[in-house]
């Protein structure tokens, strides 16, 4: 695992956008993994702008996302399906058919994170997993105790979670479950990428990467143990690592 500080959020958006392109440059079929929130919005912003200039196509990569809240049809202004339309995959040449969210609203939820796990195994597997952190050390929606095994599956929200997101909902009501892609299948990405703003994820970094041992209780912390995983964090993010980390 590597750390790497940049010195502010629009620094961390545009090396994240770099990596991503170098990718798809390497790799137009590339598989990747994809993060919604507020953290990713600068790399979403940075990659359709370097679309629109002509210089990178998604025409051929396969998109998976991580997560959608349970009960959410695809249309709902909260929901992640929306979230992904407006900020990315409807402002690039993604092709529809190779563009995967969880259906939230599906009648048997169990079925459709088999039929989605599936779906990634017969892509051949992610090639570049993008993350965002929780301030509880969430990735996707796995929650602290979430095994490190887990594959695609429906989550019940941390408490804080819920708090954290709902001001996205009406009346503050956050949905209670999830469904998210599971830490074994993100921990099997060939490569991943951390991305973490701002003071309020300092502590959660911490947590992930220097402090105590890898351990289920903060989920980010598996990726210590990633061959090819790296920590993209602007100072703040960073603040409470110590000196020595930072390159
Ligand atoms: C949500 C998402 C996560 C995301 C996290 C952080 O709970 N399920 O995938 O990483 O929030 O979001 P933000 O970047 O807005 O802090």
């Amino acid at each position: 695992m590597k750390i790497r500080v940049l010195p502010d959020y629009d620094a961390l958006s545009e090396t994240a956008a770099a990596v991503v392109a170098e990718r798809l440059r390497e790799k137009p079929s590339a598989v990747l993994l994809l993060p919604t929130g507020t953290t990713p919005l600068g790399m979403y912003r940075r990659l359709v702008a370097l679309h629109r200039s002509g210089a990178l196509s998604f025409a051929r990569a396969t998109f998976f996302n991580l997560d959608e809240y349970l009960g959410l049809p695809p249309d709902h202004p909260a929901s992640y399906h929306v979230y992904m339309r407006e900020n990315f995959y409807g402002l690039i040449d993604s092709d529809p058919a190779r563009v995967h969210v969880p259906r939230g609203d599906a009648l048997d939820p169990e079925a459709e994170c088999l039929r989605y796990e599936a779906a990634i195994r017969e892509a051949g597997g992610i090639d570049l997993c993008v993350l965002g952190i929780g301030r509880n050390g969430h990735i996707g929606f796995n929650e602290p105790g979430a095994p490190f095994v887990s594959r695609t599956r429906v989550v019940r929200l941390a408490e804080s979670t819920r708090r954290v997101n709902a001001a996205d909902f009406e009346a503050d009501r956050s949905p209670e479950r999830a469904i998210t892609v599971g830490l074994a299948t993100i921990f099997e990405a060939r490569e991943v990428l951390l991305l973490a703003s701002g003071a309020n994820k300092a502590g959660a970094v911490a947590a992930a990467v220097v402090e105590g041992e890898v351990s289920e209780n903060i989920p980010a912390s598996v990726l210590r143990r990633h061959p090819k995983g790296t920590f993209l964090l602007d100072e703040d993010a960073g603040s409470d690592l110590g000196g020595g980390l930072a390159d």
